[in-house]
C-alpha cells in the first residue's frame, strides 16, 4: 500500500521542473501540503494546483532561501520533510569545454540542495522524524565522456546527504538521496529520439520512491543513496 503523507507539510526545490512537479503531485495524492520553491518567476501550465507554488527563488542565495521557507512555515504550518530537485545538466568534454561549467554545475547541483537544507534544518527540527530528500544522479558513480562537471556536483550531492545523514542520526531526521540515471521527460525524449524511452525511469516513478522516502516507513534509512535507474 502506498505510504500516506496526510496532514504532513513538504517543500519541493525546482519544483517547476519536470521531475518536481511529479513530486508535487505524488505527494498531494498521498495528502500532504506542498510548497513548490523554483527560480523562474511563473509557475507554468502542469504545476499541481493543489500546491503553494513560490517562484522567482534563487536557492543558491542564502537570505533568498530563509525567506522563503518562512513563508512556507507562515502558510503552511510546520514542515516536515524537504525534497531537493532543483538541478541542471550539462554534457562538455574537458577539450572544447569552459572551467566555468565546472562552477555552473556546482551552483546547480550541490549548492542549491545545500543552502536549501541549512535553511530548512531549524524548521525540521520543531517536528520528530523530519525528512530531506536530495536528487543526486547515477553518474555520480562512474561518470563517463563529457559528464565530469554534472557527475562531480552529484557526488557532491551523495557525499553530502552521507555527512548530513550522519551530523543529524541523534535529531530523528533522515537524510537521503535518490540517484536517477534517465528520466522520461520531454527533455530527453527531445535530446535522445533514437533511444527507447520506456528503459527510463518516469517521473512517476521515481516519485512514488521519494514518497517512501518521506513516510514515517523509512525511519530505518538514512544516508542512503539510493540508484533508481529504472531498465537503464
Ligand atoms: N532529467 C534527467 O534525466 C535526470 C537524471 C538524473 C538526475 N536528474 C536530476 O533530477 C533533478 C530534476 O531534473 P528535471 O529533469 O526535472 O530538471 P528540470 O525540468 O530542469 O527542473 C529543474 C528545476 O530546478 C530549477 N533550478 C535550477 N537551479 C535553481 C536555483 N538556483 N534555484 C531555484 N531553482 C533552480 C530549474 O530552474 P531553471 O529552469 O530556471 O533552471 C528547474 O525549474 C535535477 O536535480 C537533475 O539534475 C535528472
Amino acid at each position: 500500500m502506498a505510504a500516506n503523507l496526510s496532514g504532513k507539510v513538504f517543500i519541493v526545490t525546482g519544483g517547476f521542473g519536470a521531475l518536481g512537479r511529479a513530486v508535487g503531485e505524488e505527494l498531494v495524492k498521498r495528502g500532504a501540503r506542498v510548497a513548490l520553491l523554483d527560480r523562474s518567476d511563473s509557475a507554468g501550465a502542469g504545476v499541481p494546483s493543489a500546491t503553494l507554488a513560490i517562484g522567482g527563488v534563487d536557492l543558491g542565495d542564502e537570505a533568498a532561501a530563509g525567506a522563503a521557507l518562512a513563508r512556507v512555515r507562515e502558510q503552511l504550518g510546520a514542515i516536515d520533510g524537504l525534497v531537493n530537485v532543483a538541478g541542471g545538466f550539462a554534457w562538455e568534454t574537458l577539450q572544447s569545454g569552459a572551467v566555468s561549467t565546472w562552477d555552473r554545475m556546482y551552483e546547480i547541483n550541490l549548492r542549491t540542495a545545500v543552502v536549501a537544507s541549512q535553511a530548512a534544518l531549524p524548521h525540521l527540527l520543531e517536528r520528530t522524524g523530519g525528512r530531506i530528500v536530495n536528487v543526486g544522479a547515477l553518474a555520480s558513480v562512474k561518470a563517463g565522456t563529457g559528464m565530469g562537471a554534472y557527475a562531480a556536483s552529484k557526488a557532491g550531492v551523495a557525499r553530502f546527504t552521507e555527512a548530513l545523514a550522519e551530523e543529524l542520526k541523534d535529531t530523528g531526521i533522515t537524510v537521503n538521496a535518490v540517484l536517477p540515471s534517465i528520466i522520461d521527460t520531454p527533455a530527453n525524449r527531445k535530446d535522445m529520439p533514437d533511444a527507447d524511452p520506456t528503459r527510463w525511469v518516469t517521473p512517476q516513478a521515481l516519485a512514488a520512491v521519494i514518497a517512501f522516502l518521506l513516510s514515517d516507513e523509512s525511519a530505518p534509512i538514512t544516508g542512503a543513496c539510493l540508484p533508481v535507474a529504472g531498465r537503464v
